[in-house]
């Protein structure tokens, strides 16, 4: 599929090799009922670090992602009947073959979403390891029984166990191309269900690819499709084919809610967007909780739902806060994603600008830049504001961009008032020294996760993964999504 593979290679090659493939078209297709599948209709893919076209993927149409779903239907029943232990055994020969191919996927990702190469191969290496879980705690799904003695009654045995849903649609989004799909993947095929994956435009050559890697791996046909479109295009066909059973989905608010309004089945997860605010209670480990903030803020140049994207703290506390985050963010290097700098261009033009936006508008209303604040193209400086003021947008929107605004408010009460204003609801995190005070803010915060003294973040990939307000709906990580993926079966034998 790629014109050149790129396996085998060393992280100290990495100059040589991506320089020598800047030219590279990577001309990828589609994968339905176990057949490659190429359209005279592409969608160019842009390598977000320069703007260079990079290679395409077909924009299916509607009679070819309708038949992903009947390839899908007809796989399913034979799939469910093949024991657990074998499905992991056929798809394990998947798993290694992207063990095999992290440096291709790695480069793939670097070059379509400007990802730093070893932030690549890190997403890649943790993805593999999210699959061995996967297949680990599946086989720890037992069914449940029960005899009703309880109840009073006898000669009665209730066997519950959990069986695949059936048909699912995956949509996963730019940021993590490989690990956010490959979450949504694995637990609902190796519970017997059989999906079509819609990956993200920006994020598609990896999708693709891991749709080759399927086919090499002779994964059954059907069990696996991979279709590919602009989503604003194809989303309805999407959303509602009539043989889709449940829907996984990452991305963002508007799309999220759309889809919820018109896809087929209510038996919906979406991970969504995220506003995540570090509450800094005290100021007792001011150098520890800065390298913790900017780590939150600034990774993978704020696009990640669970950034940290506002602090909250005191006017005493902000003062003596500011020169240590100033002294982490000073180290952060800003650059080019093939030189591994922390800071990358972000994802497009588009977002940049309204990143950039929100950024002049607090300006324009007060709010003080004290690092920052410079961008070429879509490459924006890591930015510290100060002074934003509830008033502003970006106390409130989401920029997903290396923006990070302080907030200076009476106390903790208006700190806690002030989190949970926000639509978002994803994860926050607060830092003291007292674990009381830290306990007591924790239990006020209307998130799906507390992070105490430490930045917000989804992993480790086995703990629950979730969202409230806009960011979500239903539980993601290991085990939660293998009992999404599947409902419980009762049988009961009277005897
Ligand atoms: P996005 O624009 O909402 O796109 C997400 C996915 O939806 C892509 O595959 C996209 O395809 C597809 N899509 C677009 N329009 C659609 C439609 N009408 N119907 C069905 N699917 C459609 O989000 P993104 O820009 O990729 O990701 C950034 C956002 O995702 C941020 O808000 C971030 O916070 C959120 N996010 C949340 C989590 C979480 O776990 N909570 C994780 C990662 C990201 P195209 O690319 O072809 O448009
Ligand atoms: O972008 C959303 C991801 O789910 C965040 O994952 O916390 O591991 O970066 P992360």
């Amino acid at each position: 599929m790629t014109k050149k593979t790129e396996n085998n290679l060393n992280l100290d090659d990495l100059d040589n090799h991506s320089q020598s493939h800047t030219n590279e078209l990577y001309e990828h297709w589609d994968l339905i009922d176990g057949k490659k599948v190429t359209s005279k209709q592409v969608v160019e893919i842009i390598n977000p670090d320069g703007f260079s076209v990079i290679g395409t993927v077909p924009a299916l149409s509607t009679l070819e992602i309708n038949e992903a779903y009947a390839a899908a239907r007809r796989a399913q029943k034979n799939w469910e009947a093949v024991t657990l232990l074998k499905r992991i055994e056929i798809l394990k020969k998947w798993r290694n073959l992207i063990a095999e191919h992290e440096t291709e996927l790695a480069t793939i990702m670097m070059k379509e979403i400007a990802k730093g190469y070893k932030e690549a191969l890190n997403e890649v290496r943790r993805t593999v390891e999210y699959i061995d879980y996967t297949f680990e705690e599946a086989k720890r799904l037992q069914p449940s029984a029960f005899t009703g003695e309880e109840f009073g009654i006898s000669n009665k045995l209730g066997i519950f166990e959990r069986v695949a849903k059936g048909v699912g649609l995956a949509i996963s989004p730019f940021n993590y191309p490989l690990n956010l799909a490959i979450s949504k993947i694995m637990p609902a095929l190796v519970m017997g269900n059989t999906l079509v994956f819609k990956p993200a435009t920006a994020g598609s050559l990896v999708g693709t690819k891991l749709g080759e890697l399927a086919l090499s791996a002779q994964l059954p046909a059907g069990i696996f499709n991979v279709v590919t479109g602009r989503g604003r295009e194809i989303g309805d066909i999407l959303v509602k084919n009539q043989e889709i059973n449940f829907i996984s989905f990452t991305g963002s608010v508007d799309v999220g809610i759309n889809l919820l309004e018109t896809a087929i089945t209510k038996d919906v997860v979406l991970e969504l967007g995220g506003k995540d605010p570090a509450l800094v209670l005290d100021d007792l480990q001011l150098d520890k909780y800065a390298k913790q903030i900017v780590a939150g803020a600034y990774g993978y140049s704020g696009q990640r739902c669970t950034a940290i994207k506002r602090v909250l703290t005191t006017d005493p506390i902000a003062d003596r806060l500011i020169p240590h985050l100033i002294k982490e963010i000073d180290k952060l290097a800003v650059g080019s994603p093939k030189e591994n700098a922390a800071i990358t261009p972000v994802i497009d033009q588009k977002a940049a600008n309204y990143v950039l936006k929100l950024m002049d508008d607090a300006v324009a209303d007060g709010a003080k830049v004290l690092v920052g604040g410079q961008h070429r193209a879509n490459l924006i400086w890591p930015t510290l504001v100060d002074h934003v003021t509830p008033k502003m947008a970006l106390a409130w929107e989401e920029p997903f961009g290396p923006v990070l605004p302080i907030i200076r408010l009476k106390n903790r009460d208006e700190m806690i008032a002030v989190a949970n204003a926000s639509k978002f609801g994803l994860q926050a995190s607060v830092f003291s020294q007292e674990i009381t005070p830290a306990l007591i803010v924790a239990k006020e915060l209307e998130v799906g996760t507390v992070n105490i003294n430490g930045k917000s973040q989804r992993g480790p990939d086995s703990f629950p993964f979730l969202g409230v307000k806009d960011s979500g709906f239903g539980v993601q990580g290991i085990r939660e999504t293998l009992l999404s993926v599947t409902r419980v079966k009762g049988l009961v034998i009277n005897y």
